[in-house]
């Protein structure tokens, strides 16, 4: 397999975040609260602008094989210094692979970057066993469990340990 790139995407890309975004709903419903179906009569995302304006606390990270987007991780800032994480999808052909794992911690690595020690949140469906199990190994620790959703937050303290 040619070499993953793991990078924030550049305002021109907001038409392949769109693209990939709709996939991701068609491929996985179950996976997200948003359904490709009204997803569809958006004529355009919050967030296409967000790429085009390169705004500094909602931005994409993505993962490129031989320049084509495979998947993607959506991090949006809160205004309580809190930072969470949405979107999170990689194409079926490309999952384990550990693309998911690189990707997840390069967009973590990111909003740190642009804001320090800035604490990380996201959401999964508690059926949503493989995410789940994913969220685990990427060092998220469950905070909260509802019926409908699982809160999780990133530990940087289970990362340095490692
Ligand atoms: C979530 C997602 C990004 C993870 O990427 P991935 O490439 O599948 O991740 P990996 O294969 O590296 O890791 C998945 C882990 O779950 C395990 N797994 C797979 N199916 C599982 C299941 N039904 N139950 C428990 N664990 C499962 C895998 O064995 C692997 O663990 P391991 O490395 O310990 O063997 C990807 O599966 C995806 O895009 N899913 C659809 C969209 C989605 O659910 N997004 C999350 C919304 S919150």
């Amino acid at each position: 397999m040619s070499t993953i790139q793991y990078r924030s995407l550049s305002p021109t890309e907001s038409k392949i975040y769109r693209k990939i975004r709709l996939e991701s709903l068609k491929a996985f419903p179950e996976a997200f609260s948003a359904t490709h179906e009204e997803a569809l009569k958006i004529e355009k995302f919050g967030m296409e602008n967000d790429i085009e304006d390169q705004v500094l606390g909602r931005f994409v990270f993505g993962a490129f094989s031989d320049q084509q987007l495979i998947g993607i991780c959506t991090f949006v800032k809160n205004e309580d210094y809190t930072g969470s994480l949405y979107q999170m999808y990689v194409k079926k052909e490309f999952q384990g692979k550990n693309i998911a794992y690189e990707l997840i911690h390069s967009t973590i690595n990111e909003a740190r970057k642009r804001f320090k020690d800035i604490e990380i949140f996201l959401e999964v469906a508690p059926d949503n066993k493989r995410a789940y199990h994913f969220y685990k190994k990427t060092n998220f620790k469950e905070v909260i469990k509802r019926k409908t959703e699982i809160v999780m937050q990133y530990s940087q303290e289970a990362q340095q340990k490692q």
